[in-house]
This record gives C-alpha cells, sequence and structure tokens, in this order.
C-alpha cells in the first residue's frame, strides 16, 4: 500500500526509466479492466437487491429464475476468459522485458564509462551488479569493476544496469518502486534483471516528438543531459519486500543515480581505499599497534584501534586499502563515512535540503548503532555472531564486557573518517 501513495520516495506512480513505466502501464490496464468487472458486477448486484428487494405487504409473484439459462453462463465463461487474455499477454510480455536485458548501445560500458582497467571483453556489455541479500543488509558488487559496497548502490543515469539477484540465507526481495520492481533472492538460484534509471537518449527523443530517432545534435544533447541532471539524478529508496525473519522491515537500500563522470570518480574512491588516520603506511602502523600501540594516539588512531582489537570489527568487515580488514560476513564498510544511512538503511543522516550528510545526526547514527545494536535493528548478527558478535566481547582480563563510551565514540569519529 504505501507504494501506491502518490508522492513519495517509494511512489510506484512516479517512475523513472523504462522498466518502472512498463510495470506501471501493466498495473493500470488490469486497474482498468479489474474496474470494468467491478462496475458491471457490482451494478447488476445493486440493480437486482434495490429493484426486487421485499417491501411491506409485499404480494409481487417471485421474479422469473436466470439459473441454468446456457446462453448467460457460457458468455460469462467466454468474456471471463477473454479478461484474462487481455491482462495475461501483457504481463508475459513485461515478465520478459523486465528479465532479457536490452542489447543497448549507448548503455555498453565502452561507450560511456571513462574509467580505468575496463577489460576489454566488458566494453561491450552493460554495467553489472550483483545483488547479494543477507539478513538484513545488501551487498551490491561490481565485477568489471573490481569493487564492492553495501547497502547503497551507484549507478549511472540513463544506462541499462544488468542485475544478478542472489541470496546468503533465505529469500528476499529487490524492490526498488521508482526505477523497477519486484524479483527475489533466492538462495541456491541466480535470478536475474535489468534496471534503467531514466531514458536513454534515444528513447526521451521518442517522447519530446522527435521524429527523426538518429538526429543528433549539440542541443538535443544538451537538453537530454539537462533532463538526466533534473530528473534523474537523485537517491531512490528500496526495500526488501519478501518477508525474511525479525528485521526484514528494516532491510532497506538507496540507489544514487549519478552522472557518468561521477561514476568513474566513485569506482577510483572505492578502489583506492582508506589509509591510516595519521598518514603512515599501513606496515608502519601495524608495526606500531603489534609493538607499542601506546605510541598510536589521537582519536582516530584509538577508534581504529577498537575496530581492529576489541571491538573485533575487522573480523567481519572489510575496509579496503587496510591489509587485515579482511572480514567478509559483514558489510564492506570502504567509504561508509560517504553513505547517506547506516544500518542498511535504518538510520539516515541525508539532509533533505540539499541531500549532504548531516554529520552530526551521522555521529549519532553511529554512535546508536554500535551502542545499542540489538534494539536498532533485532536479531542481526552483530549482536549474536556466537562468540564474536559484541554482545560477548571479552575485556583485557578476559570477562565480558561491552564496549566503553569512550571506545564507542572514538570507534564512531574513526567510521566517520571513512570517506
Ligand atoms: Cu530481506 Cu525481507
Amino acid at each position: 500500500m504505501g507504494g501506491c501513495n502518490l508522492d513519495t520516495r517509494m511512489s510506484t506512480f512516479v517512475t523513472k526509466g523504462p522498466v518502472a513505466e512498463t510495470q506501471y502501464d501493466l498495473f493500470m490496464l488490469t486497474v482498468w479492466v479489474t474496474l470494468g468487472i467491478f462496475i458491471a458486477v457490482g451494478g447488476a448486484f445493486a440493480f437486482a437487491i434495490i429493484k426486487f428487494r421485499e417491501r411491506p405487504n409485499d404480494d409481487r409473484p417471485m421474479p422469473s429464475q436466470g439459473h441454468g439459462n446456457p446462453l448467460v453462463e457460457i458468455g460469462l465463461i467466454g468474456v471471463s476468459i477473454l479478461l484474462l487474455v487481455i491482462i495475461a499477454v501483457p504481463t508475459l510480455k513485461g515478465i520478459w522485458y523486465t528479465h532479457d536485458t536490452p542489447e543497448d548501445p549507448e548503455s555498453f560500458m565502452g561507450s560511456w564509462y571513462k574509467g580505468e582497467e575496463l577489460a576489454e571483453e566488458e566494453s561491450e556489455k552493460p554495467l553489472i551488479v550483483k545483488v547479494i541479500g543477507y539478513q538484513w543488509w545488501w551487498a551490491f558488487e561490481y565485477p568489471q569493476l573490481g569493487i564492492t559496497t553495501a547497502n547503497e548502490m551507484v549507478i549511472p543515469a540513463g544506462k541499462v544496469v544488468h542485475l544478478e539477484l542472489r541470496s546468503f540465507d533465505v529469500i528476499h526481495s529487490f524492490w526498488l518502486p521508482r526505477i523497477a520492481g519486484k524479483v527475489d533472492l533466492i538462495p541456491g538460484r541466480t535470478n536475474s534483471m535489468w534496471i534503467q534509471a531514466g531514458d536513454n537518449f534515444r528513447r526521451w527523443k521518442g517522447k519530446q516528438g522527435v521524429a527523426n530517432p538518429n538526429e543528433d545534435s549539440p542541443a538535443l544533447r544538451a537538453d537530454y543531459a539537462n533532463y538526466l541532471e533534473e530528473e534523474i539524478h537523485n537517491y531512490y529508496y528500496g526495500q526488501c519486500a519478501e518477508y525474511c525473519g525479525d528485521s526484514h522491515a528494516r532491510m532497506l537500500f538507496r540507489a544514487t543515480v549519478v552522472d557518468n563522470e561521477e561514476f568513474a570518480e566513485w569506482v577510483i574512491d572505492e578502489r583506492t581505499g582508506h589509509g591510516t588516520p595519521d598518514g603512515k603506511s599501513w606496515d608502519d602502523w601495524y608495526g606500531a599497534y603489534d609493538n607499542n600501540p601506546e605510541s598510536l594516539t589521537g582519536d582516530l588512531n584509538d577508534g581504529l584501534k577498537v575496530f581492529m582489537g576489541r571491538g573485533k570489527c575487522a573480523t567481519c568487515h572489510v575496509v579496503k586499502g587496510n591489509p587485515r580488514a579482511l572480514g567478509v560476513a559483514g558489510p564492506n564498510l570502504t567509504n561508509v563515512g560517504s553513505r547517506m544511512s547506516i544500518a542498511a538503511g535504518w538510520l539516515n543522516h541525508r539532509s533533505e535540503e540539499d541531500g549532504s550528510i548531516d554529520l552530526e545526526k551521522q555521529y549519532d547514527n553511529f554512535y546508536k548503532w554500535i551502542n545499542e545494536t540489538d534494539v536498532v535493528k533485532p536479531g542481526n548478527r552483530m549482536w549474536k555472531a556466537g562468540g564474536g558478535g559484541i554482545g560477548e566481547l571479552i575485556d583485557e582480563n578476559g570477562e565480558l564486557a561491552l564496549l566503553t563510551d569512550d571506545e564507542i565514540h572514538k570507534l564512531s569519529l574513526y567510521l566517520q573518517s571513512l570517506k
């Protein structure tokens, strides 16, 4: 029902791009057909109960009965079949349309991706994103670019993106209402679909009433670029749409739609990852960490020490650049400080005015998440990792001891610095 609200971030009525439009058209066709049935059946019913209702001192005879009239019965069966066909044919076409990634030369990586290290054989393929559902977060892998992120996918405006959908544990469902919905992630198999935020140049020209689809000019290109910037360049809300356990309702995700240059810059950022807080090489930092941790001072170094040590964060989280933060059980934290939300979209720090990060809110969100992760997201694995979760941390005396306020404070500052 949330998707039926007209002007929300997750409205299915405000469509961006061909997949969402196709699904919207199908929905409207079904609405009109079923509305017709409702009026015909409901109208006949209302007519009968009003006209033939029993009145005081009613001595009219029983009206003639239509039961067993072959013409009416066969006619109704025929009409029902016809209506089902009218809905079924476009439905099947819509399913195939969503499943089969189109061969759109304008979307081939080679024609728009200006970054480095794209293998030759990838240049005639669209961008591929592997979406993996976990209880209760999302991994987004970009195999052609060698990067992985979590909970906030980044995609180029107006380009076909091929999705491969898998699950790590139970069934989840990928739903990004304004751009496309909704395909399940099923353990043991790979589903696929494609998404596209906004029209490509050719489709956009068609809608603008440009008669010749091959027409091209700097003015048209500029208008099209403007359309992508104004209409599409945005931040979209998604949600797991299949009940998957305790925190299903808190398994959200985001899609940031960017232009080609921003996309290439984002890829470089993700690949480069992070250095140490004070600019030492990682070898030097770990030399100090292993032999004389007291020599590493300052809040960020302290935060990183908690991350590597007592907090055990690195056993489950990757931070690109850091040679010992290699765990893959939890979300990849590379550039987590640049994301607009944490905890799979549940804790937001994006300012609604200008789309920037509200730093105070971001700090509060990190603090809250680490301090009471079981409250923010009941059942989550960070809390109960069977020996590794922060509910079972031990202090230097071997006693169970949660992170102190000071440790959480410094860890939050460190995570905030990962951008
Ligand atoms: Cu994943 Cu609901």
